[in-house]
């Protein structure tokens, strides 16, 4: 199997090579190389921004893959430039979306992939449905397409040509980290979080802290996400691949205080109140974290047997903080998620008084 990863070496991508080497794949990354230091001994790097695409078809010449994974998708036009460089040097096109993309808020707390998709609270979510619909196109669209503008110009009528033949897979993560994330509500991608409550300083956490939601470890999501590399059946579907374990959001920091030896000093305020506040940190809650959801995961199961979720959020944030500790220069304020926490919390007082 040859596979490409676009990206490779960030948050979720560095553990699906991690899966794809050990079961022997060649693995080829695109990426600026940025992070050299990230790139894995037996894999080839092709340098090249994905959103200059004549630098990227440059970078793939002669080159064909049996599939190709894009975790740098987030709008429409993105999986449309995809269609242009992919179409032709590869078997499978697999978009990387996200599970904020299923209805909120929930009808149901169990999510199927058969759940509709549709989010009125966050763009990030509506742009990735968007880049879903490149792929899959609808009925309505298509008959436009055929009776209209196939009819008027030869070139959209072959690019629709080349969309219905591009086979591809849609996978959708829920939250999941690796080493150098601490998973929370106001940002994950930095030490944040664990530093707020080392430093004894309130941590916001939305609703009454109760709502539930899914974290997921890279190592475990990787195994799903490369097992469906290569599969036929899976050229058309659309999968989510999370864990099974269901954490109250006070559980989640309360694990966190845990590894860190601390107690959190947890202050609960709504979601409407931080959307009023912080209108771009609401709608990530209200659209997303702040729902409680489900994940059936019966689906990717299925396809893959050996998906079966092994680090618990315990354990991989013990592996997340023993990974920092070795890089004691990371371990810093976010400086973003300390202006909107406190932020929050000031005018959540003046609200109490
Ligand atoms: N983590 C979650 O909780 C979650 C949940 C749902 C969905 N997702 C989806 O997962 C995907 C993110 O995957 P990830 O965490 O592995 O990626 P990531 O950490 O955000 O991306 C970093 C990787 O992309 C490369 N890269 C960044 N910009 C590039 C560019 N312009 N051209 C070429 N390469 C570029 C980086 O290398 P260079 O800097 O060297 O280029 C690096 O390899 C996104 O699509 C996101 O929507 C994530």
């Amino acid at each position: 199997m040859k596979v490409l990863f676009i990206g490779g070496t960030g948050n979720i991508s560095s553990a699906c090579t991690d899966e794809a080497l050990r079961r022997g794949y060649e693995v080829f990354h695109l990426n600026r190389g940025t992070h050299p230091e990230r790139e894995k001994p037996g894999v080839r790097t092709l340098k090249a921004d994905i959103r200059d695409t004549q630098a990227v078809k440059a970078a793939l010449s002669g080159l064909r893959f049996d599939s190709v994974v894009q975790f740098l998708a987030f709008r429409p036009e993105h999986v449309k430039a995809d269609i242009e460089i992919f179409d032709g040097i590869t078997d499978q096109y697999v978009l990387i979306s996200t599970c904020s993309a299923y209805r909120k808020p929930s009808l149901t707390p169990v999510i199927t992939e058969e759940t509709p998709l549709e989010n009125p609270f966050w763009e990030y979510s509506r742009l990735k449905i968007a880049c879903e619909r490149v792929l899959e196109g609808s009925d309505t669209a298509a008959d436009k397409v055929r009776d209209e503008e196939k009819a008027r110009t030869e070139e959209k009528a072959r690019d629709e040509v080349r969309r219905r033949s591009f086979s591809y897979t849609i996978v959708r993560p829920s939250h999941t980290y690796d080493n150098g994330w601490i998973p929370g509500c106001f940002g994950s991608a930095s030490y944040g979080l664990a530093w707020r409550m080392l430093n004894g300083l309130e941590v916001v956490v939305p609703g009454d802290g109760q709502s539930l939601w899914t974290l997921t470890h890279a190592s475990d999501f990787a195994v799903g996400l490369v097992g469906l590399l290569g599969k036929r059946e899976a050229l058309g579907q659309a999968f989510h691949i999370t864990s099974d374990e269901h954490l109250t959001w006070d559980a989640i920091h309360s694990i966190i205080g845990t590894a860190l030896g601390v107690q959190p000093k947890i202050v609960h305020i709504t979601s409407d109140f931080i959307a009023k506040v912080l209108p771009e940190r609401g709608a990530g809650l209200l659209g997303d974290k702040a729902v409680s959801v489900l994940f059936d995961n019966s689906k990717i199961r299925r396809f893959v047997p050996e998906f079966a979720p092994r680090i618990s959020f315990a354990e991989g944030i013990r592996r997340s903080l023993a990974w920092f500790d070795a890089h004691p220069e990371l371990e810093v304020p976010d400086k973003a998620m300390n202006a909107d926490m406190d932020a929050i919390l000031e005018r959540w007082r003046l609200c109490a008084q």
